[in-house]
């Protein structure tokens, strides 16, 4: 009996040719268009599948489990974050769900790395300056930034991307860490030697960080952790970066945070919505610096990505164990 498989996306070329050449016994529906598989097409495509290899762009609900119907066995996200998806709906379905931990570590923590400094020495100004004829002489007082070598930083969520943010700004002189999350994590620490790392509680991490980085999942605890409360209690010269999920920040407190010139600056790689509307306040702010949710961007991680997603989503459809379940 032959199965049937989603795709919802065109994926990085060499992903892309093993599904063209295809694999036996599945036949494979997918979605080539280099924008987001309207609701519409996701529902009616989904009809009939085994499996779902799908992306952060897909909202996966009862509604689309619904209308894949009772033969579905997997979805498997290129991803690693899963707040799309809606897991007790998976589970009552006994679909099991796949995400990409691990290969894109190493990309998104130099994202985040990338925004700390860019937030730090006003990027923007600075390239905004030379492109618009304002660079008018070497200057002792022009757009100073801030410096990392012994600044304290605050790590919200020390997985493993927090993990290997941490490492890499040690190698800029960061030699504390405050981090935050649902337990302390000594395997974690263990990680990052050479460092002073301890768990805090949120309201100290917010006191005491020079700078502080959001790499935490989105979920119930974590949805608008950050919002003008929190933001007022962070110190003026703060740096903030988010580069986990836009909903973890309360937009619109921190739009007025940096109104009222409450924050340092600024570094985001994910927003609410996505994209971000090019009319939005939040890009109004010269200290606010905003990527185009590209944390895990480089050809070889997105290619370890979709690599993944597709060996979890055809030992879904075989009824095997997944290599990467959300769970593991
Ligand atoms: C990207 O944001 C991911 O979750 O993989
Ligand atoms: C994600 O891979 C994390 O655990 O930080």
């Amino acid at each position: 009996q032959r199965h049937k498989l989603l795709v919802t996306r065109t994926l990085p070329l060499s992903s892309q040719e093993r599904i063209e050449r295809g694999f036996e016994g599945i036949d494979i529906v997918q979605w080539k268009e280099d924008r987001a598989i309207p609701r519409s097409e996701l529902l009616s495509l989904a009809k009939g599948a085994d499996g779902i290899l799908c992306l952060l762009t897909d909202k996966i609900d009862a509604e689309v489990l619904d209308a894949a119907g009772p033969q579905l066995k997997v979805v498997s996200t290129m991803s690693v974050g899963y707040d799309h998806v809606n897991v007790p709906e998976l589970e009552k379905r006994n679909v099991v769900l796949g995400i990409t931990p691990g290969v894109l570590t190493e990309a998104t923590a130099d994202t985040t790395v990338l925004l700390v400094l860019a937030a730090a020495r006003r990027l923007r100004e600075g390239v905004d300056a030379v492109l618009q004829g304002k660079w008018g002489t070497w200057s002792p007082t022009w757009l100073l930034g801030s410096q990392l070598t012994d600044k304290t930083v605050g790590i919200v969520g020390l997985g493993r991307i927090g993990v290997a943010v941490a490492k890499r700004l040690q190698a800029f002189g960061v030699q504390k860490f405050l981090y935050q999350g649902t337990r302390p994590k000594p395997e974690a620490e263990k990680e990052i030697p050479g460092a002073h790392v301890e768990f805090s509680d949120l309201d100290r991490l917010l006191k005491e960080s020079d700078v502080i980085c959001v790499c935490c999942a989105l979920n119930d605890k974590t949805q608008n952790m950050f919002n003008y409360e929190t933001f007022s209690k962070m110190k003026s010269s703060v740096v903030f970066v988010n580069t986990a999920r836009g909903g973890i920040v309360e937009q619109p407190g921190l739009i007025r945070a940096l109104k009222e010139g409450r924050l340092g600056s600024v570094g985001l790689d994910v927003t609410v919505p996505e994209p971000l509307p090019t009319d939005s306040e939040l890009l109004k702010f010269p200290n606010c610096i905003v990527l185009p949710h590209i944390g895990s961007g480089t050809l070889e991680t997105r290619t370890a990505m979709s690599e993944i997603a597709i060996e979890n989503v055809l030992s879904g459809i075989k009824g095997e164990k997944i290599p990467h379940p959300h769970n593991a």
